[in-house]
């Protein structure tokens, strides 16, 4: 029998317990789960390909038959070169389904091989998003249980300036700090 092979392509930025929860929820369901970061967006990102690279590395060397890299360009040619026919995606909310109802049809269309799993996170990562993970830091938010250590290490590199680093758990913005949350 052919391997099952699924995506899970997202952009990441960071990656957050949400995320992380469909990963769990996934392994057990295929043979290899790609994590499949996209590069080359036109958004503006905080953390690097290579970054968002290592710290998913980093959180799921763990689970046997994970793997994840960078790709660019359509998805669906991402796919046929991995040799898969599943892309999944979590589903929060009714908000995202009209995004990801889009998607799904034109990735079909775009390449017939392949379907769309929806899954839903666990309902305490149901209102959480990469945005506001940036967002609430910045502000000096409380994002423990939301967000895996490696990740908020991270975003303390990010919004502290070297020097300034503070042991409080409140965080002041991050004056100037290009790679700002976007709206
Ligand atoms: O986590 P995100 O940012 O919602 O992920 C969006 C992603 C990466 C799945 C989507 O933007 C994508 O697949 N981009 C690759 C380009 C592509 O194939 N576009 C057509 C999609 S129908």
């Amino acid at each position: 029998m052919s391997e099952r092979i699924a995506v899970y392509p997202g952009s990441f930025d960071p990656i957050h317990n949400g995320h992380l929860d469909l990963i769990e929820r996934c392994v057990p369901l295929y043979d290899r789960l790609v994590i499949a970061v996209l590069g080359n967006e036109a958004k503006r990102a905080l953390f690097s390909v290579d970054e968002r690279l290592e710290i998913i590395r980093e959180l799921v060397c763990r689970h046997h038959g994970c793997v994840v890299e960078s790709f660019s360009g359509l998805l669906v040619d991402f796919m046929d070169r991995v040799g898969a026919r599943i892309v999944v995606r979590g589903l929060r909310a009714v908000s995202d389904f009209e995004y990801e109802f889009q998607m799904a049809l034109m990735n079909r269309r775009l390449n017939p091989r392949v379907e769309t799993v929806f899954m839903a996170p666990k309902e305490e990562y149901s209102y959480l998003s990469s945005r506001l993970v940036k967002e609430v830091f910045s502000l000096g938010g409380d994002l423990s249980g939301l967000v895996p250590e490696p990740v908020l290490a991270r975003l303390r590199r990010h919004f502290e300036p070297a020097g300034s680093r503070r042991r409080s758990s409140r965080r002041a913005p991050a004056a100037g700090k290009t790679g700002a949350p976007e709206g």
